[in-house]
C-alpha cells in the first residue's frame, strides 16, 4: 500500500468519521515505531516532520521515512508539520513529501490566504495535498472563554471563506487544544460546539493539533525515573472521540512520543548503569513509542456505533490474484452512498498501487464492516474494472497520475452479503479467499 497523499487517507477518514493519527518523527526509532504500530493495527498513518525535525535529520531522515513508508503494508503519508514559508513547503515537496502544511495562521487573514493559495497551486500541480490553519492554537482556561482568547479560536465563517479562497485540502482548527505537555488545568476544555459549527460549513477533513493525551501513568514513570515536568495535562480520550465524530480526521501527536521515548531511556539508564550499548537504550524506547501509537489508535476505536478507525488489509485470492480488503470497525453505514463511494475510491487507489508493487492483477475488491475484531456484520464484493472511468476528486487524480493515467471504474455495488456474528476468516473462505496469514 505504502506511500499516498495526505488527502487520500483523510478524505476517507472524514467521510467515514474515523480519525487517523499523525505522529512526529525525528529519527529511525520513532519512524519504525509509528509505521510498525500502524501495520500491527492495520491502520493508515501520517508520519510528520517539522522544520526542526528536518534540520535535525536532514535529507537522510526523509529518505529513511520514504523508504519505510513505501514498503509499508498500510497507507502512509509523509507530511511537513507547520511549514513556515512557501520555500519550506517547496523544499519538502522536492524531497518527496506527499503532504505539506503551510502555517500562516499568525499573519493577517489576507496574507494567510495569499500564501496558502500559492502553496496549494504549486503542491497540487505535483499531486501533493495541503493542510492550512486559520485561528491560532493556544491554551484556554477550563470552560472560560474570554474575548482575547476567543480571538484565537477558529471562527466557522472565516474557516469557510478561507477554504474557498485557498483551495487547501484539510484545515487545522483552533478549538481549545495547545501543543506540549501542559494543556490547561484539569481536563482541558475542548470547544465541541465550534468543531460542529465549522464542520457543518467546511466539508474538508479537519485537523486537531495538540492532541496528546499526556497519560498520567507515563508522566509518573517519567518523574520516578528522575524527569521533571510541571502541571502535565493532555486531551481526554473522550474529547478526541467526540471530535472525530464531528469532523476531525487528522489527530496530531508529538508530546506523547517524546515522553515515551525519554521515559524508557531514563529507566534503562537508571536500572542498568553498566549499559553502554545504544541499542539497549533505544530499543526499549522504540517499544514504548510503539505502544503509544497503538493506544492512540485504540482511542479512536469503534464506540457507540460510530466508525472511527479505518483499517486495510491485503488478501490473496486462491487463484493467486490479489484481493483487497478494506476493514471498517463499524456497523454498515446503510444510508450513506457518499461514504461507500469514498471507500470505493480509496480501495481503487490502493488496488492500483498494489498492482504496481506486486506485479499482480487485482481481481475483486472487498469491503466489510465489523462491530468487533474479526467479526463481520456485512461484506460487499465490489467489481474492479479497468475499462471504465470513474468520476473522481483530486485525491483520485493523484493516484491516476501515479499509475500513468490508466483508467478504472467501480460499478454500482451489489447488496452486501449479511453475515451476522460470523468469523471473518470463515467468511473469506466462503468467498474463496485465502488470507495472507492462513
Ligand atoms: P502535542 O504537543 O499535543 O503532541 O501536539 C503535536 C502537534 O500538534 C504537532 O503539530
Amino acid at each position: 500500500m505504502g506511500l499516498v497523499s495526505g488527502l487520500e487517507i483523510l478524505a476517507a477518514a472524514r467521510a467515514g468519521k474515523y480519525g487517523v493519527g499523525a505522529f512526529n518523527t525525528n529519527d529511525l526509532e520513532i519512524t519504525q515505531a509509528i509505521i510498525e504500530a500502524a501495520e500491527e493495527t492495520r491502520s493508515p498513518v501520517i508520519v510528520a516532520l517539522s522544520e526542526g525535525g528536518l534540520k535535525y535529520g536532514g535529507d537522510a531522515l526523509v529518505a529513511l521515512v520514504r523508504y519505510l513508508a513505501e514498503r509499508a503494508s498500510v497507507p502512509v503519508a509523509i507530511h511537513l508539520d507547520h511549514g513556515s514559508s512557501f520555500a519550506s513547503c517547496m523544499r519538502a515537496i522536492r524531497l518527496g513529501f506527499t503532504s505539506v502544511m503551510i502555517d500562516m495562521s499568525h499573519e493577517d487573514e489576507e496574507t494567510n490566504i495569499a500564501e496558502t493559495r500559492r502553496v496549494v497551486e504549486a503542491a497540487h500541480a505535483v499531486g501533493v495535498t495541503v493542510e492550512a490553519e486559520i485561528g491560532r492554537l493556544g491554551g484556554i482556561e477550563e470552560h472560560v472563554v474570554v474575548s482575547a482568547e476567543e480571538a484565537t479560536l477558529t471562527k466557522p465563517d472565516e474557516a469557510l471563506r478561507f477554504m474557498q479562497a485557498t483551495g487547501a485540502d484539510y484545515l487545522a482548527v483552533a478549538i481549545g487544544t495547545s501543543h506540549g505537555p501542559n494543556k490547561g488545568k484539569g481536563r482541558p476544555y475542548i470547544d465541541h460546539d465550534r468543531i460542529r459549527e465549522i464542520a457543518a460549513l467546511v466539508p474538508a477533513p479537519l485537523v486537531m493539533h495538540g492532541a496528546s493525551g499526556v497519560p498520567s501513568a507515563l508522566v509518573e514513570r517519567f518523574r520516578t525515573a528522575g524527569g521533571e515536568i510541571k502541571d502535565a495535562s493532555g486531551i481526554h480520550e473522550d474529547d478526541v472521540r467526540q471530535a472525530v465524530t464531528q469532523g476531525i480526521a487528522k489527530i496530531n501527536t508529538d508530546t506523547d512520543l517524546r515522553l515515551a521515548f525519554t521515559t524508557a531511556v531514563r529507566e534503562v539508564l537508571r536500572d542498568t548503569p553498566k549499559e553502554f550499548d545504544p541499542r539497549k537504550l533505544l530499543g526499549p524506547a522504540r517499544d514504548e513509542m510503539r505502544r503509544v501509537v497503538q493506544t492512540e489508535v485504540d482511542v479512536s476505536l469503534e464506540k457507540d456505533g460510530y466508525i472511527l478507525v479505518g483499517k486495510v488489509d491485503l488478501l490473496l485470492g486462491g487463484d493467486g490474484k490479489l484481493e483487497l480488503l478494506d476493514f471498517k470497525t463499524s456497523p454498515r453505514p446503510k444510508d450513506s452512498p457518499e461514504l461507500i463511494a469514498a471507500y470505493e475510491r480509496q480501495l481503487c487507489t490502493y488496488a492500483h498501487i498494489l498492482e504496481q508493487r506486486h506485479g499482480k492483477r487485482v481481481d475483486r475488491l472487498l469491503l466489510y464492516w465489523t462491530s468487533e475484531p474479526r467479526k463481520a456484520d456485512a461484506l460487499m464484493v465490489l467489481p474492479y474494472d479497468l475499462a471504465r472511468v470513474e468520476e473522481a476528486g483530486r485525491h483520485f487524480d493523484d493516484a491516476v497520475r501515479r499509475i500513468q493515467a490508466r483508467e478504472f471504474a467501480v460499478t454500482t455495488p451489489p447488496e452486501p452479503a449479511i453475515c451476522k456474528e460470523c468469523d471473518l476468516r470463515m467468511l473469506c473462505r466462503s468467498e474463496g479467499i485465502i488470507t495472507m496469514t492462513d
